[in-house]
Formats: C-alpha cells, structure tokens, sequence
C-alpha cells in the first residue's frame, strides 16, 4: 500500500537512488572498483507514518539514511521532500532542510559535543535556527527535555554524565526542538537494553501522535520495526526487495528473503497478534521512570 493508498500525503519520495562507495582502483582493465551501497531504491514516505526500513547488517540502510538527509549525494536517481528536490532545501546552507528534516542516530554520544553541557547544546540548536529570543531558550531546551521525560536538572548534565537511554531522550529532544515534520532515526534504540528501548520506542509513538511526525525507522531488529511501523520496506544488498503495510509483510511475506529474516528473528514475535502493529500497542504500557 502507497502512502496515498493510505490517504496521507507523501512528504518524502525517493525514486531509484543509486550510490556507490568508490573505493579505489581496480587492477582490472575497466574503470574502479566500489562497493555498490544502494541499488536502484525508490520509497515514499507518508505524512505522519512510521516506515520501518528492516535488513541485515551491511545492506545499506545507513547509506541510505545519508542519501535521504542530504548527507552524501546520490549518484543517480531524484529524492523529493514535499514534492521539492531536496537541492532546494541544501541552499544557501542545510539549515532549511534541518527545519523539517532531522536525524537520531544509533551513537549519541558521537552526536553530541562532549564539552558543552546539554541544555547548551540544545539552545545552541534554537539559536542557529534563530527560534525563540536568547532568554528564553533555555525555557524552551527545559521544556523539550520534559516532552522526552527527562528531569530539566539534565540541562547541565554533560553527554557522558548520562546514561545511554538519557542520552537517547536528549538526542530525540535536540532533534524535536526545530519541529521538524520528518524524523530519520537510525537503529534508535540498537544500543540500548530492552527496557530503556521500550521506553525511547514508546516515547517516539508518543510524540508522533502527538506531533504528526512522520518517520523513517531503520533497524536490523525485525521485532523493533513491527512494533513501531505501520509499513515496512526490506532491504537486501542495497536493494528494496519489499515493501508492504507491516501486518501484510509478517504475516505472509512474498520475497523469500523476507521470509528468511523473519525465521532468523528471535522467539517470540511470531505468535503474537499481528492487529498490534496496526493499533500501535507499545511494547511495554507503562513507561518507566528515567
Ligand atoms: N565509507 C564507506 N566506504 C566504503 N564502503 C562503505 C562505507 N560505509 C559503508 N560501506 C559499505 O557499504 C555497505 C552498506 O553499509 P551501511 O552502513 O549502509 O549498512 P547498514 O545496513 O547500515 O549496516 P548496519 O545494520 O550494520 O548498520 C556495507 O557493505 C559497508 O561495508
Ligand atoms: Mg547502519
């Protein structure tokens, strides 16, 4: 199902995206040798829809995720955000494209700046997109921690004071502090154990509600991406090999890759009600306390 066969808007449209590591010369006649990271990808993604982007390791989600945020450029293939290339949201400097487009990666303390405390990190992020007036940024950074349910005392808390699912929060309120209307996160909750995952996955189904947020969820872990995603996308060897409303594609997979996967997966996912991904039940009800 497209994201207008959902009745949503498509606020992200990827269309066959190409893009190859070039990674020296080969010795054989011809031309070089690279790796080829994404091969030929097109997706669309929805307004206020989770796609979860599942495929094993090295199968170029990352790549991918810096095609979509305008990190590396593709070397074929168009990506559009609200209908415009992405190219016109790059000039003069990212900062358009940081108002309705943001990332939370799987490392946050490579994210962060480890010399500034993190209220001045995130007002920092509010004055170079000269939201708010100086004196009441820090109002607003206080803020943003309490909608990711983090004690305002973690203001003056440095990236390494805090603990990993902490720092996740922080991450996730630095990047909604712009309010951007598309979220990338990249294997959000991948390092993090599985009660503190519960919590950041159940905070971003929180804040999507709450916001319309539309987000591109990458994870390897096929679980995480059918608890959070109303579609899903398969990726194998820098390829889409399927795309589908989540009940559909772990219910009854079509490409045989897919279905391998899904029996690769830890116990446990299998014999549950496939109606909780389209009702968006967390993995646990109650939210822990930080
Ligand atoms: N800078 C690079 N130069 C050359 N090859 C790279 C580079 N970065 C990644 N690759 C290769 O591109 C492929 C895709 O990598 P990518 O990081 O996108 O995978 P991934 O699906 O995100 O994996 P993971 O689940 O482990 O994060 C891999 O084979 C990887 O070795
Ligand atoms: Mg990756």
């Amino acid at each position: 199902m497209t994201a207008q066969a959902m009745g949503t808007t498509a606020v992200l449209k990827a269309n066959d995206l190409q893009f190859t590591y070039q990674a020296g010369f080969s010795l054989l006649p011809g031309g070089r040798r690279g790796h080829r990271a994404v091969r030929g990808v097109s997706l669309t993604l929805g307004q206020g829809e989770t796609l979860g982007l599942v495929g094993e390791s090295g199968c170029g989600k990352s790549t991918l995720s810096a095609l979509l945020c305008g990190d590396r450029r593709p070397d074929a293939g168009t990506l559009e955000l609200f209908g415009e290339p992405i190219a016109n949201f790059l000039k003069p400097n990212r900062r358009r494209l940081a108002r309705i487009l943001q990332v939370v990666a799987q490392d946050t303390l490579g994210t962060f700046d480890p010399r500034h405390a993190i209220g001045r990190q995130i007002e920092e992020v509010l004055a170079i997109h000269s939201i708010g007036h100086k004196i009441e940024r820090r109002d607003m950074a206080a803020e943003a921690l309490s909608a990711v349910a983090l004690p305002v005392a973690m203001l003056d808390r440095y990236p390494h004071q805090m603990s990993g699912g902490q720092r996740q929060r922080a991450a996730i309120a630095r990047a909604l502090v712009v309010e951007p209307k598309i979220l990338l996160c990249d294997e959000p909750v991948s390092a993090l154990d599985v009660s503190v995952q519960a919590q950041v996955l159940n905070l971003l189904l929180d804040l999507q509600q709450k916001r319309g947020l539309s987000i591109l969820f990458i994870s390897h872990d096929v679980r995480v991406v059918r608890h959070v995603s109303h579609r899903v996308a398969v990726m194998q060897s820098g390829r889409i090999v399927e795309t589908g409303p989540t009940t559909t594609v772990f219910a009854e997979p079509s490409d045989p890759y897919t279905a391998r996967l899904l029996a690769a997966a830890p116990q446990g996912w299998r014999g549950a009600d496939p109606s909780t991904v389209t009702d968006h039940r967390p993995i646990v009800a109650e939210r822990e306390p930080c």
